[in-house]
């Protein structure tokens, strides 16, 4: 039997990597950067199976340009730059690695929320450009977490996680999401909110949904101002959800008090006038980035690819009702 083709976009672990190419002829692009659109063209053309790792557009050209394509393997939860509903109209199964990083990206979360409340970054650039002058009673004073209120936009899995860790920091918690969550209700006690209501409550805003067109500047101008002047913002989930040039705005103006930033609307650019922003603490989209958590996606994306182009539905399949050999070689 003829082992099928499998291009992995950038290099896994390797672990996973061996395990894969032990059932497949394996292509594997740079370790530095992404490849080129017209280069992951050429690379994908021969192949039944893509493991996609960071963010490469997938969409129906590219699916085209791989007749005999049968399986996309996301590393990593967010599928938003890959077109599902095209990947169905053409047979192929998409899946992502749900559930590898959940807790991970859920300690990002309140490693922001400390590194805001606290300005640990914006300290650390302070005595590192030598200008701390020593202790002060009202020396670089952040805000304190007990007593406070926790709105999750978003209550999936990572949104419970990050809502499950609030009660060791004294904060209770609401949430907002499409429906009610009875049994996320019971465990945390956390209340459901229409999205106006929860940022007029919070003290702290932890965005966690994923970017879809409704959810694309869900955080705008007009939302920021519902938020109180002492609050933060706290972005895990997709850039696009925020809108950058209004947030920078609201940093900068201080209509709201600070925010944690993990992802950006143009990866890896950055808004201008958000590197500005003493208030703003920004990471460089590392959510799932330990070891452990890159070890585990590497492994669950490879054994969902080596299920999809051996013709058995992966485990974490999300167009489960693509019907095999549709359209294809
Ligand atoms: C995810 O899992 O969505 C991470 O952001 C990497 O894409």
């Amino acid at each position: 039997m003829n082992r099928p083709r499998v291009h992995v976009t950038r290099p896994i672990a390797e672990e996973a990597q061996s395990r894969l190419r032990a059932e497949a002829e394996v292509t594997t692009g740079p370790s530095d950067q992404e490849s080129t659109r017209r280069e992951l063209l050429e690379l994908v053309r021969p192949c039944e199976g893509l493991l996609v790792v960071g963010h490469p557009k997938v969409d129906g050209e590219l699916m085209d340009a791989a007749p005999r394509l049968r399986m996309i393997a996301n590393f990593g939860v967010g599928v938003d730059h890959i077109d599902v509903a095209a990947a169905t109209k053409r047979g192929i199964w998409v899946s992502n690695t749900a559930g590898s990083l959940t807790e991970t990206t859920a300690e990002l979360a309140w490693a922001l929320i400390l590194a805001a409340t606290r300005r640990v970054t914006e300290g650390d650039r302070l005595v590192r450009a030598g200008r701390w002058k020593g202790f002060g009673p009202f020396f670089f004073l952040g805000t304190e977490l007990p007593g406070k209120t926790l709105g999750i936009v978003g209550a999936g899995r990572i949104g419970q996680s990050v809502a499950r860790r609030a009660a060791a920091f004294g904060m209770r918690s609401v949430y907002w999401s499409r429906r009610p969550k009875k049994e996320f209700e019971a465990s945390t006690g956390a209340g459901h909110r229409d999205l106006d209501a929860l940022l007029k409550e919070s003290d702290i805003v932890v965005l966690t949904v994923s970017l879809t067109a409704e959810t694309r500047h869900l955080m705008g101008a007009r939302q920021l101002g519902l938020m109180k002047p002492t609050a933060f913002l706290v972005n895990i989930a997709r850039g696009p959800v925020v809108d950058e040039a209004a947030l920078a705005r609201a940093l900068l103006d201080r209509t709201i008090a600070g925010a944690g930033l993990d992802v950006y609307e143009k990866e890896p650019e950055v808004h201008p006038d958000l590197l500005r922003c003493e208030n703003a603490v920004l990471v460089p989209h590392i959510g799932s980035a330990t070891v452990e958590t890159r070890r585990r996606m590497s492994l669950l994306a490879v054994e969902n690819c080596l299920a999809g182009v051996q013709g058995r539905m992966p485990a974490l399949v999300l167009n489960p009702e693509t019907q095999r050999g549709l359209n294809r070689e």
